[in-house]
Formats: structure tokens, sequence, C-alpha cells
């Protein structure tokens, strides 16, 4: 069984492979290396350096390499930046999305895992989110996963091409194991960045916002480690094979943090002073957002291993303390 992961260098990709590696899986990565890594792409990887923009290369990849079915997830990530620049969203995500899909639709590949978001929800109704309830994107970035989500299933009804979109939540940890870890160029993810001011490589985090209608006035979130991500992309996998239907799946760990209390944790677990300023809220953030993980749990059989916050920083901050500068 041979699977192309696109974004395969990248911090979510990267563990996922290995993962579908050591679970028996032929992989092939391609990735542009824009903000991907090549030292994180597992040695037993084949990869392919190409864009998705460039539609002949992910045509001929997929076509050269005989693909069984893909894992998606290449795309830009920054909440923020979407809000700023909506239409580099659109090509990247949407346009770059399109030419993998229509590719697969052309050469028969009928089973795509795709690389979908806790921010399809936008503000939600109620938490934990389920996977029924609205969905409503307060960023383009949000906006844009949720109309690939739409295509894949109308891909489904057209051509029979069947998809899991995995809608994470907040990605952290590392995998110790392998060496693997959140190297973003810039980095906008809170828990990099708290462990950036512990090492001394920047001198204050800032809270975007205090004064959102939560205990402590600051943005809940539910982070899940990476290493449970990547198990349950070869669960997804593992669910199409065996003829599951397109469906849809939130991956969090049903808790949530606020960005204060990743502070103090990471605090604790550093055992260094972080400074913290307060700033404005960052456009485009939801004031909270918490996965029910249960439906993943219920259909797909998967389970909780390294998620926790405590396990979450200690190992970001022990994969940061041994690669200060990233992959370089
Ligand atoms: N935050 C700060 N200061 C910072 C950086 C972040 O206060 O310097 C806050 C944000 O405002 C937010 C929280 O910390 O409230 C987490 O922010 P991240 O940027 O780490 O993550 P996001 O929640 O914005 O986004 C992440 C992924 C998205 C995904 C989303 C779903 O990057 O792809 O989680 O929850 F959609």
């Amino acid at each position: 069984m041979k699977v192309l992961v696109t974004g395969g260098a990248g911090y979510i990709g990267s563990v996922t492979t290995l993962e579908l590696i050591n679970q028996g899986y032929e992989v092939v990565v391609f990735d542009d290396l824009s903000f991907g890594h090549e030292q994180a792409i597992a040695k037993q990887a084949k990869f392919i350096k190409g864009d998705l923009l460039d539609r002949a290369s992910i045509r001929s990849a997929l076509s050269n390499e005989r693909i069984d079915a893909v894992v998606h997830f290449a795309g830009f990530i920054a909440v923020g930046e979407s809000v700023k620049e909506p239409l580099k969203y659109v090509q990247n995500n949407i346009i770059g999305g399109f030419n993998l899909i229509d590719s697969m639709r052309e050469l028969k590949i009928g089973k795509i895992i795709f690389s979908s978001s806790a921010a399809v929800y936008g503000n939600p109704e109620r938490v934990p989110i389920e996977e029924d309830d609205k969905k409503d994107p307060t960023n383009p970035y949000g906006e844009t996963k949720l109309i690939f989500e739409k295509f894949l299933a109308w891909s489904n009804a057209a051509y029979g091409m069947r998809s899991v979109s995995l809608r994470y939540f907040n990605a952290s940890g590392a995998d110790i194991q392998n060496g693997l870890g959140e190297d973003h160029d810039p980095e906008t993810h809170l828990i990099p960045l708290i462990l950036k001011v512990a090492l001394a490589q920047r001198e204050k985090i800032e809270i975007f916002g205090t004064d959102y209608d939560t205990p402590d006035g600051t943005c809940i979130r539910d982070y899940v480690h990476i290493k449970d991500l990547a198990a349950a992309h070869v669960l997804a996998l593992k669910h199409l094979l065996e003829v599951g239907a397109t469906s849809f799946y939130n991956v969090g760990s049903s808790k949530g943090y606020s960005v204060k209390e990743v502070i103090d944790m990471s605090r604790k677990i550093t055992g260094r002073d972080i400074k913290v300023v307060s700033s404005p809220r960052r456009e485009g953030d939801p004031a909270s957002l918490v996965a029910s993980s249960e439906k993943i749990q219920r259909e797909l059989g998967f389970k909780f291993k390294h998620s926790g916050l405590e396990n979450i920083i200690k190992t970001a901050w022990e994969w940061h303390s041994k690669h200060p500068d990233g992959y370089k």
C-alpha cells in the first residue's frame, strides 16, 4: 500500500509519515520545502520536491509512483496572517488542493485523508464541539478548510472519491524518540513562542486578549499531542481502506486550557522565568475551542496516549532545548 503525503516535511506531516512507515505503509513525501524541513523527512520515505500549485508535478508524482491513497497536509496555517492576506490562502489551500484532488480524480485514486481544522467551527455555540455543530469560520484560514471539506464530500458523490477530514485542534508537543518537533518560520504558535522566551531567545510572550468571556479572560484551546494526531491519521486511513465512508472527525484532547494556564505550566516545567505582557486581541481568534473527541474514539477506536498539557510541554521543551535553532 503506497501513500503520498503532501507536506510530509512539516510538523504534523513528518511525524505522521514516520507513523505510517512504522505501520507498514510505503510512503512518498511531496513537499516544496517552503515551510517544511528536509531533515524532518523520514529516511525510509521517498522524497519528491514539488509544489501543489504546479499541477503537472503533483499529477506525475501520483501517476509515476502508482499511489493508492493520499494524506494531504500541505497548506498555509496561520490564522492571523489569513485575515491580512486572505487570497494567499485561497491560492495555497484551495487551488493547490484542487490540483491534487483533480489529479487524483483523473488517475482514479479514490482515497484521501485531509488535514482540516477546528477553525471550521468559528465561535462555537457550545463546548465541547461536536462534528455536526454549526460551522461558521471567523477567519479565511478556517473558511478554506471548510470549503475543501465540502468539495471532498461533493467529490465523493460525483466521483466516488472517499475521504476522512480530521479537524485538528491545537497540534503540539514533540516526538522526542525520533527528534521531530515544531519549527515554523515565522513562528506564530503559542507553545513554541513561550519556550523561546524560556530559552531567552525572545524577551516576552504577548497574551493576545485578556478580556475574553472565559474564567481568566484569555482564550481557551484544546492541545493535542502530535503523536496522538499521527496515530489518528493511520486509523483514518485504515478506515478508508476498509471501505469506510466519507467522514469528519474532531481530533482534540477534549480538555481546554487558557493561554495563562499554558504559560503557568511552561514556567513549572522549564523552571524559567517567562515574561508576559498583555496585548490586544488577535483578529479572527474565537474565545474557546474544545473538541468532543467521542466520535473518533467510538468509530475509529482512537485513544489518547500522549496528550495532556504537562506531557505536551515537557516533550516540546525537551525538543526546543536540544534544537534551540530548530532544524537549522
Ligand atoms: N496566542 C497568544 N500569544 C501568542 C500566540 C498565540 O496569546 O504569541 C494565543 C492565541 O491568541 C490563541 C492561543 O494562544 O488564543 C493559541 O494560538 P496558536 O496561534 O498557537 O493556535 P491557534 O489556536 O490560533 O491555531 C491553531 C492552529 C490552527 C487551528 C487552530 C484550531 O494553528 O491551524 O489551532 O484551534 F485551526
